[in-house]
């Protein structure tokens, strides 16, 4: 019998991908989400139950009715500048619902949970690249509410047999080649979104924050990891916690970093479109430069990314950018998979 796992956000962006994969190795998912900005189109694999992890009663129902062997829990709010302005809906909603699912593990006896941690509970970093054991210090209540799921999550596994991968996640972006997944935000802040969206003449120009940091070409450099990879490095930890692996924490990165400047670039020449940049002031908060060391994931894991290189990430998020709002398509470089079956494949998911 197929092993049964609970994702919780697998119809968010990160978590798609990872449903994707875990269908395609065979898995049984069940996918718990709200929906609040998953989308259920994107769970393409497995049994979608839209529901609430705050609704602790639905989500002991949820435990009760299946036999997990593992979880994975994605579902969670993102946006830094959102978490400074409502602190609690972030604690409530990345914390206290971490709490939740953990007190149904701990019913369950659930024994292994994969978790997605970020980049963020770093803060400002002194040095790079970012090593596992780098002071945690984060500087705003989205890196805090994820930290102290982290905490949760270890101070629970010492008093209990559950053994767990926390994976903190770099710059994540890029989209599936086959063009089905990607993210799907109402309105995109990053900057490979934000430069994609300019060169498809979504937005009149896009904005560098920040010319005068101490990188060689003055602009901000972070560690851009494609999502297809991300989603293997979730499928690499559950096989490692499957084999009796113990708990890590482990950075997600591939420990190279690139400009503002360099992604600018990049997104032009692969889009073949010469839109309008404009340089302004550092964005609040904006550090200088974040990279991981990702000596750890490779080694625990033996993760073996195979997108890692930056023209991937861009043309992938250019294709799927095109594809979802049905614009005329160009592949941009992207070799489609013999087995995509494109955008008519929607998965069977359904909600109770
Ligand atoms: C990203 C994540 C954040 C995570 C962090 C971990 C997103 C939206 N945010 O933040 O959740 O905690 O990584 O490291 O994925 N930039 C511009 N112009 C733009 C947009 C960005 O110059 O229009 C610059 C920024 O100043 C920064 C770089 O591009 O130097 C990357 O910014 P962004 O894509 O927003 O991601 P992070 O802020 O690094």
């Amino acid at each position: 019998m197929n092993k049964k796992v609970l994702v919780t956000g697998g119809a968010g962006y990160i978590g798609s991908h990872v449903v994707r994969q875990l269908g395609e190795a065979g898995y049984d998912v069940v996918v718990y989400d709200n929906c609040s900005t998953g989308s259920p189109q994107s769970v393409l694999h497995g049994k979608l139950i839209v529901g609430d992890l705050a609704d602790t009663d639905h989500l002991h129902q949820v435990f009760a009715n299946h036999e997990f062997s593992a979880v994975l829990h994605f579902a969670a709010s993102i946006s830094v500048p959102e978490s400074l302005a409502h602190p609690l809906d972030y604690y409530a909603n990345n914390t206290c619902n971490t709490l939740n699912l953990l007190r149904c593990c701990s019913i369950m006896g659930i024994k292994q949970l994969i978790f997605s941690s970020t980049a963020a509970v770093y803060g400002e970093v002194e040095s790079n690249p970012v090593t596992e054991s780098t002071p945690t210090q984060p500087i705003n209540p989205y890196g805090r509410s994820k930290l102290m799921s982290e905490w949760l999550i270890q101070d629970y596994a010492a008093a209990s047999d559950l053994r767990y991968v926390i994976l903190r996640y770099f710059n994540v972006a890029g989209a599936e080649p086959g063009g089905r997944l990607g993210q799907r935000l109402p309105k995109v802040t990053h900057l490979i979104g934000s430069a994609c969206d300019a060169a498809l003449k979504r937005r009149s120009q896009v904005a560098i924050f920040g010319t005068d940091f101490s990188t060689p070409d003055g602009t901000g450099i972070r560690d851009y990891i494609h999502v297809e990879d991300l989603a293997t490095a979730h499928l690499d930890a559950l096989r490692y916690l499957e084999q009796g692996g113990n708990s890590e924490i482990l950075n997600c990165g591939y420990g190279q970093g690139y400009s503002v400047r360099q992604v600018m670039e990049r997104v032009k020449a692969i889009s073949g479109v010469d839109f309008p940049v404009i340089e302004t002031c550092r964005r609040p908060g904006d550090p200088e430069c974040v990279t991981a060391c990702a000596d750890k994931i490779r080694k625990v894991l033996d993760w073996q990314p195979k997108y890692n290189d930056l023209d991937t990430i861009v043309s992938t998020t250019l294709k799927w950018e095109m594809q979802r709002e049905g614009f005329a398509s160009s592949n941009f470089g992207v070799e489609t998979p013999a087995t995509s079956i494109g955008l008519a494949v929607r998965g069977n998911a359904a909600s109770v």
